[in-house]
């Protein structure tokens, strides 16, 4: 791991740090290169504007780890809200959530009731989104997501391509004809449980990408969405979706508001089925250092804030 992506990644974790970053101005201004706003308005404007030039989209509360079962109670009755919202709206917008902010630290048993009170609340047929967690907490997402599955065919799991396991986590999902987002996988992890280093990861996630798309095909799953702003991987993913003549509109990249969007363009252009994940909220610290480390690059944006320039 590059010794900045490191230290951005231990950071991401620094509370003392979340606590204070919210007070300058030159933050809350970078922040804003990566989420349309911190309210669900924001995100619903946002949504509404990529919604006219052919992006799918997908809305997420920004927030992790909530403490008590009341704080994950008010996240189920939020997210029941913004359902309420797009429904009435008729938008094609999906959620995705993050266990631990509906209550997995507390109990795996509590989390999955505010899980299925969520996914009771979607239309049949639509996808509700599980994002994956750091690596202590995929074990029971998957179980969450196994026992969930068979009441609600549709719901999707993002899956990590950095992991060792993912290989076998999908081989052992496919019975079940899961939903699935490929990434990459954003968190610092031991490097025992990592492959090896980016070019391992990359060759990994574009074998499984090659895997997920075949099986869609089949019907083997219900859907693969691939959620990365590579570009060689993505058009890897495309010269390969094109040899085995799965049509454009079959292929679906999902990239992060604000980010590659010369590229998100190019796939509307190009037929292919392109998403963008909107994420809003006060509590944006983690994330939007986690964002920070995948491109260290990114830290220009806080300087140049920083200096008004
Ligand atoms: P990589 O990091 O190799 O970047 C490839 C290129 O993309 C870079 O060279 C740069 O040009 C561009 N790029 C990447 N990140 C950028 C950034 N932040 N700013 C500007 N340019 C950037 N992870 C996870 O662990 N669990 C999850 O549930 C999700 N969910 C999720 C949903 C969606 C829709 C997306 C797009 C991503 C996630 N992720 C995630 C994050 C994911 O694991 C990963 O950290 C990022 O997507 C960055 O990896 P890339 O695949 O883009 O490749």
């Amino acid at each position: 791991m590059g010794v900045a992506r490191a230290v951005l990644l231990a950071a991401s974790q620094n509370r003392w740090m979340r606590e204070r970053a919210a007070r300058f101005s030159f933050i809350r201004r970078s922040v804003r290169r990566f989420m349309p706003g911190e309210t669900l308005d924001d995100a619903l404007g946002a949504a509404r504007e990529l919604q006219a030039r052919n992006r799918g989209t997908v809305l997420t509360q920004l927030g992790e780890n909530v403490a008590d079962a009341a704080e994950a109670r008010q996240v189920v009755a939020h997210y029941l809200e913004v359902l309420r919202k797009i429904h009435a709206e008729s938008a094609g917008t999906e959620i995705s959530v993050k266990l631990t902010q509906l209550g997995l630290d507390l109990s795996p048993q509590l989390c999955e009731e505010n899980l299925r009170r969520l996914l009771a609340a979607e239309i049949p047929g639509r996808t509700i989104w599980i994002d994956m967690e750091a690596s202590p907490y995929v074990e029971t997402t998957l179980e969450l997501y196994r026992n969930v599955l068979a009441a609600f065919p549709t719901t999707g799991i993002c899956l990590q391509a950095y992991l060792r396991r993912t290989q076998a986590d999908i081989e052992s999902l496919m019975p079940l004809k899961p939903s699935v987002r490929l990434v990459k996988g954003a968190y610092a992890e031991a490097p025992e449980i990592l492959l090896k280093d980016k070019a391992a990861i990359d060759a990994n996630y574009l074998a499984l990408a090659q895997h997920l798309l075949r099986a869609q095909r089949k019907g083997a799953i219900v859907r693969a969405a691939f959620a990365t702003h590579d570009a060689p991987l993505i058009r890897a993913i495309c010269e390969f979706a094109q040899a085995e003549s799965i049509a454009n509109g079959d292929v679906e990249i999902q990239m992060l508001y604000g980010i590659q969007t010369g590229e998100q363009q190019r796939l509307v252009n190009g037929g292919w089925r392109c998403g963008v994940l909107i994420a809003y909220g006060t509590y944006w610290y983690p994330w939007f250092m986690r964002r920070l480390a995948e491109r260290p690059a990114n830290l220009w944006f806080l300087v140049k804030n920083l200096t008004g320039s």
